[in-house]
Formats: structure tokens, sequence, C-alpha cells
């Protein structure tokens, strides 16, 4: 895969050499090009930003250095179709980027990233390119950072570690929560290593039993457990067919029941105190 990153803070972007990612890179699995914006500048200052349009507080970035960049960097190699580029543009008023995103962008050969600062960037880029690619404007979350490159890190190793030979062991993503597949709408349980008992504090005997089925039965109620106390809307929109009978017993326990509006509404579940109400 190859991934470029155009940025004015390039040093920013010195994670992309650690870890994971910096060992995809160094086996050739991952082509990292990061561009200083600036280099795309001609006056003297290297100006990127200009005043709002219409008034209003902060800066906007300039489409002139924005253009010549992106047009330099995909010139080398752009063709359009499956195996082009898309262009990933963090902002906060994207749509979330998810698991299914990852998968979804980690199947692309080349990812081209615009991390803004300032208000973002001067909209018509986003159009112009937008013409010969696919543009995903994806936010990492529901705040505001003062730039994107903190979002091109987090999408590059969620998208990383999919492809294929980059994880130790491929097998790892499988059971991660948000995996897609039986794990889908549920978060991972608690993991445990040696020593077995560490400042008086043991580990659930069933991960010594050696029961494969019972292990799985535990982590998946684990799983319920983690998912209904820390993200109870993922649970909601579970349609129950997604969930077996043992499942179903421990949402009972655990306080859910299914939603007898749920076909209607896409609400599936809902906890017994608020049917009670
Ligand atoms: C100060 S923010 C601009 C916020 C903009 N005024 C708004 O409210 O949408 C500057 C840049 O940081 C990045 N950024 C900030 N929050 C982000 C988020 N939650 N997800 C992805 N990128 C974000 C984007 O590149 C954004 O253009």
């Amino acid at each position: 895969m190859r991934l470029d990153v155009v940025t004015i803070f390039p040093e920013y972007l010195e994670p992309l050499n650690v870890s994971l990612v910096g060992k995809a890179r160094a086996r050739g699995q991952l082509q990292v090009g990061v561009h200083d914006l600036r280099d795309w500048t001609y006056d003297r200052h290297n100006t990127v930003d200009d005043t709002p349009y219409g008034g209003g507080p902060g800066m906007v970035m300039k489409t002139e250095p924005w253009g010549d960049a992106l047009d330099e960097i995909l010139a080398d190699g752009y063709e359009a179709g499956a195996r082009g580029p898309v262009l990933v543009v963090p902002t906060p008023s994207g749509r979330p980027f998810t698991q299914e995103l990852a998968v979804e962008l980690s199947e692309r050969p080349w990812l081209v990233f615009t991390p803004a600062r300032y208000e973002g960037i001067d909209r018509r880029v986003i159009d112009e390119y937008a013409t010969r690619m696919p543009v995903y404007e994806v936010s990492i979350g529901d705040y505001v950072l003062a730039g994107g490159e903190a979002a091109v890190l987090v999408v590059t190793e969620a998208v990383a570690r999919l492809l294929p030979g980059v994880l130790g062991n491929a097998e790892s993503h499988r059971d991660d929560s948000f995996a897609p597949g039986a794990m889908a709408n549920l978060l991972e349980g608690p993991v445990h290593t040696k020593p077995p008992v560490w400042r008086g504090r043991g580990i659930p005997e069933v991960l010594l039993s050696g029961h494969h089925g019972k292990i799985a039965r535990w982590r998946r109620d684990e799983a319920l457990r983690r998912t209904t106390a820390h993200r109870p809307d993922l649970i909601e929109r579970t349609a129950p067919a997604a969930f077996d009978k043992k499942d179903r017993e421990m949402l009972s326990i655990l306080g859910w029941a299914p939603d007898p509006e749920g076909e209607r509404s896409g609400r599936f579940w809902r906890r017994v105190e608020d049917v009670e109400e």
C-alpha cells in the first residue's frame, strides 16, 4: 500500500517510523511519502492560509498550495478506478471513522491524506479532487483537534494492521472489538497473562481449564458484559438473530430484553428497567 500525507507539520508524522507501521515500511509493505505543503508556496512567507470569505474568526487553507501539491503527488502513478488513489480528508465534520471503514480503506492500494490546520481547507479543493477519485471525509471522534495529523496517525495505524502480513499473528484482529463477523457489534472483554497470581489477584479459572468451548463462552459473556456497560448503543441496534441462546441468557442476566418494537424502530434491545418505566 502507498500512503501520501501533505501537511504543514511533516515532523508530526514521525511516529510513522515507529512500531507496527515503521516495521511495515521497513519490510516494504507500506510506502509512505510525507510532503511539506509549504514546498508548494511561492511567496516570501510561504503562506498557506487566508481570511475566510463571509467573515468570521480563524483562517482558511488556500486552494493553490493544496492543488499544486496534490497534482504533483498524483501525477506520479495516478490511475482512475479501483487501482487508483483515494483522498482521505480528516475533518470533525466527516463521517465517523470505524473499523468497517478501516477495512474498506485497507483494500485500496493508495491513500492520500490532507490533514488541515486553522479552520480547514477551502472547500473547492475537496470538490475538485472528488472528480478524480473517491473522497473519504473522516472524523476520528466528536471533538475538535488543532490539526488533522493525529487523525492521520490514527487512521494509518488502524488500516496498516489489517494489511496482509503486517501483524505477526494473522488471527490477532479476528477477535478485536468491532471485528467483522461474530464480534461485529461487541467490544472485546478483558485479557490476562502470566503470572497466574499478581498482588493477590488471580485470573478466572476457566482460562486455565484448557476447555476451548468454555473459554470461548466466557469470552463472549465478558464481551456482552463490557458492551452493555460501555456501549449500550451497540447492543440496542444488534438484530436478535446475531445473538445465540446463550448470548440472550447473558443479556437477560445483564438486565436486557428484546424490544417488541425493534423491527420497526431499529432499536432491538432495551434495558428491562426502561421497558418497565
Ligand atoms: C481546528 S480544526 C477545524 C475545525 C472546523 N472549524 C470545524 O469545526 O469543523 C483543524 C483541522 O483539524 C483536523 N481535525 C480536528 N478535529 C478532527 C476530528 N475529530 N477528526 C478528524 N480531523 C480533525 C481537521 O483536519 C481540521 O480541518
